[in-house]
């Protein structure tokens, strides 16, 4: 069956890296459509949109989509180089990678980080820990205000008696986010950790909260998350807080196997957890919803990097990785999962962050030859 890709480079190393992975598809013989979509920082200055109309349009007429990076900048930076027919439009600058999360509802953000072993970047040996991060809500749902407006103030004072001590600060000394849980958001990423852990054979399912915190929206969580449990009866739930979390994942990351999370908290660990086997190189993320996925390295278009064939590809790589693996395509899925684990072992062809001196095509040339063998 012939799938449908979009594939979207976006900018700096983005180019590169998915440049060296197609060399890997298609050693790989993987049956697919490549459509190429529009994203990032050339857009936002000759459209005054990153993320254009007809980037959407084909995200929804595939199957799924290979994202490389996008370049952000800074709010008065971003005005000052979009074309001089846009200045005076009043278009203001929105991250293209999450308005695509919310736009094509993508509330599941994962991230498998596993030691692949000979890699010199690895804190430690041993360690596989999968990341599930609530991908639509939490603190980053985008209900903020500054400044606070009054009928928000006065609500919260009729409310709820703890904000007396807030109600006469300045306007301009106060500043306020929101952290709205839902109990579908919650109940879809815990069941999300807990399936794949059935799937690949995790005896855990952490959940990293702060419930004696934040009583209600971690009690929501831990509520929810304990319902969910109740389905999976061969997984044992540990309920963690998030402060404590970090720290015994540095401690003793290999005691940790599927850890769920809310999208704040979700977004520390897996930096944390990723930054263990490797760091950006090696960064690989899915986020899914229920009919589409979008797959993209963690890492950004580093522009120092770009055009230089210096980046690590294998980022890249794992991610496409995750995809085939959610297309159903589990052959072609380990096939590439060997070949990365092979090259990285052998140690003879390796980037520059893993102190080598192959180039971004050469470390996906050498997993496209050890392919079959
Ligand atoms: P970055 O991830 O682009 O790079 C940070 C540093 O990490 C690089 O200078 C490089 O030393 C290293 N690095 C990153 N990817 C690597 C790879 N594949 N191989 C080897 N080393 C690698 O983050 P930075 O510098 O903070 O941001 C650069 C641009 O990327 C900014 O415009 C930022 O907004 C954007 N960005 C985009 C993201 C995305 O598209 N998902 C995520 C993070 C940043
Ligand atoms: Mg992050």
């Amino acid at each position: 069956m012939t799938h449908k890709i979009a594939w979207m480079p976006g900018d700096g190393i983005g180019v590169d890296v998915m440049d060296a992975t197609r060399l890997v598809l298609d050693a790989l013989e993987f049956d697919a459509e490549y459509v190429h979509g529009d994203i990032g920082w050339e857009y936002w200055c000759s459209e005054g949109d990153p993320l254009p109309q007809r980037t959407l349009d084909i995200l929804k007429s595939t199957d799924a989509a290979l994202f490389g990076a996008i370049t952000s900048k800074p709010a008065d930076e971003a005005l000052a180089e979009l074309s001089p027919e846009l200045q005076d439009k009043g278009l203001s600058y929105r991250s293209p990678i999450v308005r695509l999360r919310q736009e094509c509802d993508l509330g599941v953000n994962f991230r498998p980080c596993r030691a692949l072993p000979g890699n010199p970047l690895n804190y430690r040996d041993g360690i596989d820990l999968v990341v599930f991060r609530e991908n639509t809500e939490g603190l980053y749902c985008g209900v903020e205000f500054f400044p606070v407006p009054e009928s928000v103030r006065s609500a919260l004072s009729d409310a709820n008696p703890r904000f007396a001590r807030f109600a006469d600060v300045p306007e301009q000394e106060m500043a306020m986010s929101c952290r709205l849980i839902t109990k579908a958001g919650a109940t879809r990423i815990v069941r999300a950790a807990f399936e794949y852990a059935q799937k690949h054979g995790y005896p855990t399912v952490t959940l990293v909260e702060k419930p004696n915190v934040l009583r209600e929206t971690s009690g929501l969580m831990v509520r929810t998350a304990r319902e969910v449990a109740a389905d999976y009866a061969g997984i044992e739930m540990w309920e963690t807080n998030i402060d404590a979390q970090c720290m015994w994942l540095v401690k003793n990351p290999e005691d940790y196997g599927v850890l769920v999370a809310s999208n704040l908290f979700g977004d520390v660990l897996s930096d944390l957890a990723a930054q263990l086997v490797g760091g950006l190189g090696f960064a690989a993320a899915g986020n899914v919803g229920s009919d589409y996925a979008v797959f993209e390295p963690t890492h950004g278009s580093a522009p120092k990097y770009a055009g230089k064939g210096i980046a690590n590809p294998c980022a890249m790589m794992l991610t496409a990785q995750l995809m085939l693996e959610w297309l159903g395509e589990a052959d072609k899925a380990t096939r590439l999962m060997e070949a990365i684990r092979s090259v990285v072992r052998d140690g003879e062809v390796r980037t520059r962050d893993m102190s080598g001196d192959a180039t971004t095509e050469q470390m996906a040339a050498a997993v496209a030859a050890r392919l079959d063998g």
